[in-house]
């Protein structure tokens, strides 16, 4: 069985970019492959974090890993910091990655473009700490967002480097990135990417929303005044952005088939059906949430996790630092 993995930095709730980008491929994914889901709670504090806000967050992360329909007798789901191989790896690979390779990160340049103040080494050389998560465990896939695929590149050049100078260490992963919904766009401005870190909190629907503030959001969403509902990425993003989201929570929907289904009708109709899915898959979540997170599964959850994962990476770690010339005995 091929082996994949995959993490999300609850910063912030989980949203709907987050299901459809990451989260529900995870899902589909558990009984084709050897799955590895972690909470990437080092990640998480590369930025000012409140510390009740953020023990919220990944609590109620490893909930919703669950009640997304993650397995934890199919999937090994387990927090970062349980796997202390993954940080002493992430130091190790730092000292091998280029300062001109941090510096071309997007997600890096973004932030230093907005004159963001007080942002963080850790934030700087978190790409290399995200190549350990990756590496240590060999997998073969790693299903991300768009917005991921440059460090999972940069992931590959890493692993090869390694490769070439030490011997045959490391597999080299590829980025698995859907073709729908791999850049959900903000509600409210199309041409930013649904995020957490959104000022605008109208843009994003938190899995978590109430029903009714979700079912608000989707019908304010922002269109255009070509009335006409076309998957046009340029003209019509606002559109072209609720296609993709009706189609991902519709099995992945064929284009045309939606483009057809609402041939004629106004954008009020074809906001009206999208927000029924978007509350329907809300509420079967929701619903299950409820059921998880004030049970004992999360601690079992993790615990099996840690126990599973810590076994692959210490053996990994070893053999690095032994190729490396770290170890005396
Ligand atoms: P993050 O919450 O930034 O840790 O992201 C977790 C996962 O969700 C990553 O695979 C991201 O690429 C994915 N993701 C985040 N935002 C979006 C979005 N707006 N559309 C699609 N995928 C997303
Ligand atoms: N950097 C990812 C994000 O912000 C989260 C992440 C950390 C990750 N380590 C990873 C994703 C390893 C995939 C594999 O979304």
């Amino acid at each position: 069985m091929k082996r994949m993995l995959s993490g999300i930095k609850p910063t912030g709730q989980l949203h709907l970019g987050n299901y459809i980008g990451a989260l529900k491929n995870f899902v589909n994914y558990q009984d084709e492959y050897e799955m590895f889901a972690f909470i990437a709670n080092l990640h998480c504090i590369t930025t000012a974090q409140d510390p009740n806000e953020l023990q919220k967050n990944l609590k109620d992360c490893v909930a919703l890993y669950l009640a997304c329909g993650l397995d934890p007798n199919k999937a090994t789901i387990f927090l970062q910091t349980d796997i202390k191989a993954q940080a002493q790896l992430g130091y190790i690979i730092c000292c091998h990655t280029y300062m001109g390779e941090l510096n071309r990160m997007t997600q890096f340049k973004d932030k230093m473009a907005k004159n963001e103040t007080n942002l963080s080494g850790g934030l700087y050389t978190y790409p290399a700490l995200m190549a350990a998560d990756i590496l240590i465990y060999d997998p073969d896939y790693v299903p991300v967002g768009d917005d991921q695929k440059q460090h999972v590149e940069l992931t590959r050049d890493l692993a090869e480097r390694f490769n070439n100078k030490y011997g045959e260490l490391f597999k080299v992963p590829e980025p698995l990135i859907s073709k729908v919904g791999a850049r959900i766009m903000s509600l409210s401005d199309p041409s930013k990417k649904m995020s957490k870190s959104d000022d605008n909190d109208k843009g994003c629907v938190y899995l978590l929303d109430d029903l009714n503030v979700a079912k608000k959001k989707v019908m304010s969403a922002v269109t255009d005044s070509l009335a006409n509902v076309k998957y046009d990425p340029i003209n019509q993003p606002g559109i072209s952005n609720l296609i993709q989201i009706y189609s991902s929570l519709s099995n992945n929907m064929p284009y045309a088939e939606i483009e057809k289904m609402f041939e004629g009708k106004g954008y009020g109709d074809f906001k009206k059906a999208v927000s029924e899915k978007v509350c329907e898959t809300l509420s079967d979540i929701q619903e299950k949430y409820n059921n998880i997170i004030n049970s004992d599964i999360l601690e079992k959850t993790l615990n099996d996790g840690a126990t599973k994962a810590n076994l692959i990476a210490e053996e990994k770690l070893k053999k690095v630092q032994k190729a490396l010339g770290m170890e005396i005995l």
